[in-house]
């Protein structure tokens, strides 16, 4: 049965997107703190998952912190989706489940997965309904505007999707066969949102808290999705949660830069969850790429970051995080 998603019991309308290898506990918990209104997993295999693979269980925890969270699903087989759901249901309980139709990575679509999903719009009906009949929590989906340039059915997908009584719609203005590249099309999110009666979540190319003003006031979307702009930058979650709270079109608070000294222990609590989480050398290896990300921008640390990626200790990282000496650097 259809559960009602309702954008206005969240606390702001920003939105962690799902990132494979990246939104775990430790980041989405962070990204909660500075004003993301609601986290979603990494992309979770529902093949793995039906069976009890303990490493995709392991994937699968949380702090009770981070609620609102979406556990977000891939695969093909509708089957595998339903008992997916059902485990969740079972062990987990997350606030809300989400489909993946939008990934365009090659080893997700060559199986059929993700965003090659959007060329068998009636197998994603038949997803939506198999995980719609089982699930006691509103499911979301997230989808790509198609599969290439040319032959865009997000239209019809976000229909078809309502109808099979999916409560609420992520929109990556891309198709698969742009990737990355180019630039978002929001005229896309501003199509869905005037047919859509269930709320509509717009992504792609978000990047401050003026670019999300633009998107809700260009295509009058409930929630905006940031993802690769929180890498390295959680912060944003705050700016652009000052930046909707707007009354009469005017914005009715600000959030003063964060420091270097407050990005430093924020930077060091992120490897304690991380090592806590994943144990230390895993902990410290997967916080590489992140720490990469936090140091960008700051004088000298170019040459800092080939280190970095060399630690395995955390004693060895706090080191040479400290070198860099954003304490003296403070706001910009
Ligand atoms: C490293 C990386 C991993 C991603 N993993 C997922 C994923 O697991 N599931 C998903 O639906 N989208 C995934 N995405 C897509 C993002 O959720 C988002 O749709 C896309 O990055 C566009 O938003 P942005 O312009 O704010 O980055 C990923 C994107 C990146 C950069």
């Amino acid at each position: 049965m259809a559960k009602t998603f309702d954008p206005n019991i969240l606390k702001g309308r920003a939105v962690l997107a799902p990132m494979a290898g990246i939104t775990d506990s430790a980041f989405r918990l962070i990204c909660r703190r500075y004003g993301a209104a609601l986290v979603y997993s990494e992309m979770i295999s529902a093949e793995a998952l039906s069976r009890g693979h303990s490493k995709t269980i392991k994937m699968l925890s949380f702090r009770e912190e981070e609620r609102p969270i979406a556990v977000q699903l891939f695969g093909t087989r509708p089957a595998a989706f339903a008992e997916s759901v059902e485990r969740l249901e079972r062990d987990i309980h997350p606030d809300f489940y989400d489909l993946n139709f939008g990934c365009p990575a090659p080893k997700i679509v060559k199986n059929g997965g993700g965003s090659a999903l959007l060329k068998s719009p009636e197998k994603i009906a038949e997803i939506a309904r198999a995980v719609v009949n089982i699930a006691k929590r509103p499911v979301l989906a997230k989808i790509r505007s198609g599969w290439e340039v040319g032959s865009e059915n997000a239209l019809d997908v976000a229909k078809l999707l309502e109808d099979c009584g999916i409560s609420a719609i992520a929109i990556h203005g891309r198709t698969r066969s742009q990737m990355f590249s180019g630039k978002a099309d929001w005229e896309i999110i501003a199509k869905i949102k005037q047919q859509a009666k269930i709320p509509v979540i717009g992504n792609g190319d978000v990047t401050s808290g003026a670019d999300a003003r633009r998107m809700v006031q260009q295509t009058g979307c409930d929630l905006v999705m940031v993802g690769r702009a929180s890498l390295g930058n959680p912060f944003l979650f705050a700016e652009i949660k000052a930046a909707l709270n707007t009354e009469g079109g005017r914005q009715n608070s600000e959030v003063p830069p964060v420091s270097w000294p407050e990005r430093m222990e924020v930077v060091k609590e992120h490897i304690k969850m991380s090592m806590n989480d994943k144990g230390e050398l895993r902990g410290i290896r997967e916080m590489r790429k992140h720490l990469g990300w936090y140091i960008k921008g700051i004088p000298g640390a170019a040459a800092l970051r080939q280190e970095l990626m060399q630690a395995e200790t955390e004693e060895e990282t706090l080191k040479i995080l400290t070198r860099i000496g954003w304490e003296k650097e403070n706001d910009e």
